[in-house]
């Protein structure tokens, strides 16, 4: 709070780092980006703004918001052979591992911007990661229910593009939504930093190296894909459809919990940080409400949902644990509403996450103190021993 971090130089190098971008108070349920509280920046902001602000350390006046916005406008279009790329997955890959390898392919595309101590080049591949990033999603959702990709249109603002490239087709034009715009700008804003989380320290380490920004992202669109992290997103419809498909028993589904049986968990709960209710969840649980109702699309599973919140925060065994909804709670009813299958819910993560891998990396890279991760660990193995050979074993 005071802004002066005393710590080691070693115990940086080894499981942890000073960052002056995001600051999460976990007991106290706060987020902040760059000082300012996440729910200021998800009801007046907007994700370009916030983009730049994670980035630059600053919110910027109208001339560089513009200058920004014009610069990501200019860089949505693939290579014709990164498109062609997309074709060679099934296609029924999962989205995560498309968006991934499309985001390391980049660096084979673009070998102008790979050198992580060019200011130069670490500003144009910036660029390219945000400008790119939605087209490269939505090729890999048109690829996998086998529709024509979509060109970017740059008259567009940044998520109206890519709601248009994925929902769109050539056929008929596909008129932007604006509560859907709106609600993913938001959406995009609350995941768009958490300080050292698994896929950012995944981020931070590939990094470390010197490995330039398309393959650290890269690195890290792989960590959020498991469950534990931003796949929790996807788990969570997954675990409501199954409760409404057994008859919608929400007790008995959170007595399973509660055995532990088969390691059965209430996805969307609990976090490493936020001992308290996550902030970001609660903005997302009452945006959830207001888009189904002005997208006049009611989900009984936002009431199941609320229902499993209810008695679980009712429960010692979550409230005892410090088990509150975390940001994955909530979002993946809206997806599912705006009409994102659960395959994309990740992806949608990982788009909004973008700006915070890239400031990470950035931090990290501009820091001159700053070396070669180097985790240490506390051996458990065998004592020395001499070797036998194999005809004697
Ligand atoms: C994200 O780090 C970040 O900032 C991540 C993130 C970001 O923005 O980048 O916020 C995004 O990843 C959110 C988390 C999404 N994941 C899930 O919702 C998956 C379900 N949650 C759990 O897997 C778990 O809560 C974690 C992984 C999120 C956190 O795990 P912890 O803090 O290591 O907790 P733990 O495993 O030490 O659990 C403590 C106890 C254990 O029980 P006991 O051994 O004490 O009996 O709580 C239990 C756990 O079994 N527990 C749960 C539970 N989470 C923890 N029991 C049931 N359901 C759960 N969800």
């Amino acid at each position: 709070e005071t802004g002066y971090v005393t710590y080691d130089p070693g115990f940086m190098n080894t499981s942890s780092c000073a960052s002056a971008i995001t600051y999460i108070d976990g007991d106290a349920g706060i987020l902040r980006y760059r000082g300012y509280p996440i729910d200021q920046l998800a009801q007046q902001s907007s994700f370009l703004e916030v983009s730049y602000l994670l980035i630059y350390g600053e919110l910027p006046t109208r001339a560089q918001l513009d200058a920004f916005s014009e610069q990501i406008s200019i860089h949505t279009l693939l290579h014709e052979d990164m498109r062609r790329f997309f074709d060679g997955f099934r296609h029924d890959a999962h989205p995560m591992p498309v968006l991934s390898s499309a985001v390391s392919a980049l660096s084979t595309f673009y070998q102008d911007s790979l050198d992580p101590f060019d200011p130069q080049q670490v500003e144009i591949s910036t660029i390219r990661l945000l400008a790119k990033a939605p087209t490269i999603a939505s090729y890999a959702y048109k690829r996998s229910i086998g529709q024509p990709y979509i060109y970017p249109d740059n008259t567009l603002g940044y998520v109206e593009n890519f709601l248009r490239m994925t929902f769109g087709v050539p056929s008929v034009e596909h008129p932007v939504d604006p509560v859907v715009a709106k609600a993913l700008d938001m959406l995009f804003i609350l995941h768009a930093d958490h300080e050292q989380n698994c896929s950012t320290s995944t981020v931070r380490m590939v990094g470390s190296s010197h490995a330039n920004l398309y393959a650290s992202v890269s690195a890290g669109i792989h960590a959020l894909s498991g469950p534990l992290h931003g796949g929790a997103n996807e788990a969570v419809l997954e675990m409501l459809a199954g409760i409404q498909a057994a008859g919608g028993d929400v007790a008995s589904f959170v007595n399973r919990v509660k055995n532990k049986e088969q390691g059965v968990k209430l996805m969307g709960f609990g976090h490493r940080v936020y001992k308290n209710y996550d902030p970001r969840a609660a903005i997302v649980k009452k945006a959830a409400r207001d888009v189904l109702e002005r997208m006049d699309k009611p989900d009984p599973l936002l009431d199941l949902a609320m229902e499993l919140e209810e008695i679980a925060l009712a429960d010692d065994f979550f409230v005892s644990r410090k088990l509150y909804p975390n940001v994955d709670f909530y979002t993946g009813l809206i997806y599912k509403a705006m009409g994102f299958p659960t395959k994309m819910f990740t992806v949608l993560f990982a788009l909004g996450r973008l700006p915070g891998w890239i400031a990470q990396w950035r931090e990290m890279i501009e820091d001159p103190s700053s070396k070669i991760n180097r985790p240490r660990q506390v051996y458990t193995g065998a004592t020395e021993r001499d070797f036998v050979h194999i005809a004697d074993r």
